[in-house]
């Protein structure tokens, strides 16, 4: 019986939960299984399933979900510690900011090795272009395994409407990157051809079938449109492994869009059908309607592998789950669903009075596993309550609890704060402790300060609000503005400081506890306009142009300060990503070696596009 699990495969057994090192419930035996060693094209155990995750890639491109590069060295650093195999660390050719924030990743993350010895494979997406291919390799190739991804859309729909290439133009640009890359040094090639499920089979092995040959490693069936069926999916991958020359060879990789809802199904389907490597993100963001959940794959395969899959298992350490989640949430401002699987606030949550009594009785009436496993550990059992009267120390045991690890100057930020609310709440919560998470920690850098807000609204006459900041020259400054109602008073006189002309694209609230004195959590997004909107394009992998937004989160006990803070945040973000510079030191010196080449070995297209 699994440790950690609460039911065994027809769901009735019962388990004791395993100790952590916290002192809760939390781990898998799977996830203290020793992992197989690394070696691009082969996995020693065939059960190992290796767990790709584009949040930084994939994951970036959901609308809305820009990072600053502060924030993705942060997610990737988190990552590392959910011990995912490889980490898609962005499409380095897209922008400088693009290329610094995968080349920091590498040279940090990816020279990191813990004491088992993991250390996650880094990677960079390419399209065939070989001065993509370049950069990309130039992006990841200080890490200790670096990885390049390169793509080509194989479907009759892509090739004709959007590529303009014949099936052979196909073949050989994919052959040619795929060899550039090897000419380069990189021994670690993925290669993906878009839309495989909507492209002709034999089309597909012949492609596959020659990347194979010029020395791809990893061979990833991406179901671009969402449009597989699991049976057909699982079909598929089996085709392709049964009828492509060299398959024996490499590894194959599914990556499923969730355009039906399908996502894990399909992923799942391919694990079974013999993909040995399953590309995720983080709560399932991705392009459209997302990607497949890492969450959910990882604890399906945690928890029904053993039984059902033919003993898949991953190198995931589903401890540390919860507070990726929640990290991701916060910094692309893509709240989850309550209902989400594994990782919404209600997954683990009894309403109904059956459900309720069931629960008292035995934990496993209605729960396939225990909150613990994946890093939520629940306050009443916890032994700690915090209050006003509780120190520094309490409340680093408690976030430890909770799974994060902070700096001693985040502790000390958010000790700030968790003071100033224990003042007007009697008990503080897990929950409030999060959103002062969110509020003090999961933050972009800092460049404009509020440090003072008062409004004045009522029925009487126009809402009015005074704010005092601090500006990124250290200099207070305070100033005022009307507007139709509190929070739009705030932001106006906030508008004044900053004089950033953005437009406020979104605005929710949500109420943290229940009760009078609860915190208020408010997440914004906006969008700059007038001369620095035409600069905050961005164009994604597959060419999809789209307008930039801002996220920002704030928390307080009152709704116009918490409303305030978002605001502040939002355009905080804006402003590190916007004045970053254009071109960077990296970047410089890739075009200095570029122009150093002789003209026959530089960047440009074999094969025309
Ligand atoms: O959805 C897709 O096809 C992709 C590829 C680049 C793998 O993201």
């Amino acid at each position: 019986m699994l440790a950690g699990l609460t039911s065994g495969n027809n769901g009735t057994q019962a388990a004791a939960p395993a100790a952590g090192d916290n002192g809760v419930s939390s781990v898998l035996p799977q996830s203290q299984r020793p992992r197989p060693q690394y070696t691009p094209n082969r996995i020693d155990d065939p059960n190992y399933v290796r767990i790709f995750d584009t949040t930084l890639r994939d994951g970036e491109q959901s609308p809305g979900a820009t990072l600053t590069s502060s924030e993705k060295l942060e997610i990737a650093k988190q990552l590392a510690k959910l011990k995912v195999d490889i980490i898609e660390a962005g499409f380095p050719v897209a922008s400088p900011d693009d290329f610094d924030a995968v080349r920091r990743i590498a040279m940090d993350v990816g020279n990191t090795r813990d004491a088992s010895g993991y250390v996650p494979v880094i990677c960079g997406l390419s399209r065939t272009k070989l001065r993509d291919v370049e950069v990309a390799w130039d992006a990841v190739r200080l890490a200790e395994r670096p990885r390049v991804h390169t793509f080509l859309a194989t479907s009759p729909i892509h090739m004709e409407y959007k590529l303009r290439m014949t099936e052979d133009q196909v073949v050989e640009n994919a052959v040619a990157a795929v060899k550039h890359l090897r000419k380069l040094g990189c021994q670690d090639i993925e290669f993906s051809p878009e839309d495989a499920s909507r492209s002709e089979p034999q089309f597909l092995c012949r492609v596959l079938s020659e990347v194979i040959k010029a020395g791809a490693t990893t061979v990833n069936i991406p179901d671009t449109t969402g449009w597989a069926l699991p049976h057909e999916f699982g079909a598929l991958i089996a085709e392709l492994r049964k009828n492509t020359e060299g398959a024996e060879n490499v590894i194959f990789s599914a990556h499923c869009q969730n355009d039906l809802g399908l996502a894990t199904a399909n992923a799942l389907a391919a694990g079974e059908a013999g993909a040995r490597q399953l590309e995720c993100t983080i709560n399932g963001i991705g392009e459209r309607a997302g990607n497949t959940s890492l969450e959910e794959v990882v604890m399906a395969i945690a928890l029904r592998g053993e039984g059902l899959m033919n003993g898949l298992w991953t190198g995931v350490q589903p401890i540390h789950i919860a507070p990726t989640s929640r990290m991701v949430q916060d910094y692309t401002g893509m709240a989850i669903q309550p209902h989400k699987a594994i990782v919404g606030a209600n997954a683990f949550a009894h309403e109904s009075g059956i459900h309720q009594d069931g629960m008292l009785k035995s934990r496993q009436t209605y729960e396939i596993m225990v909150p613990e496993t994946i890093g939520l550990t629940r306050a009443d059992e916890a032994g700690i309550v915090l209050g006003k009267h509780s120190g520094r120390h309490a409340l680093k045991t408690r976030l430890t609890q909770l799974n994060y690890t902070l700096t001693e100057e985040q502790v000390s930020d958010v000790f700030r704060r968790f003071k100033d609310v224990a003042d007007k709440k009697k008990t503080i919560s897990d929950e409030d402790l999060l959103a002062l998470m969110t509020d003090e920690v999961h933050q972009a850098e800092v460049i404009y300060e509020l440090i003072d807000l008062q409004v004045m609204c009522g029925s009487l006459g126009m809402p009015t609000a005074s704010v005092k900041m601090r500006g990124p020259d250290g200099v207070i400054r305070t100033a005022s503005g009307m507007g139709t109602g509190p929070v739009d008073a705030s932001y106006k006189a906030i508008d004044t400081l900053v004089n950033i002309p953005v437009e406020l694209m979104d605005y929710s609230m949500q109420s943290v506890t229940e009760g009078i004195e609860a915190l208020a959590i408010t997440r914004i997004s906006l969008r700059p306009t007038g001369k620095l909107a035409s600069e905050a394009f961005t164009t994604n992998a597959q060419g999809r142009q789209s307008q930039r937004t801002f996220s920002g989160s704030g928390a307080d006990e009152d709704i116009v300060v918490a409303s305030a803070r978002a605001y502040v945040s939002g355009l905080n973000k804006l402003v590190a990503v916007m004045k970053a510079p254009k071109i960077s030191a990296a970047e410089r010196e890739l075009q200095r070696l570029q122009a150093s080449k002789p003209l026959t070995e530089r960047a440009s297209n074999a094969v025309a596009v």
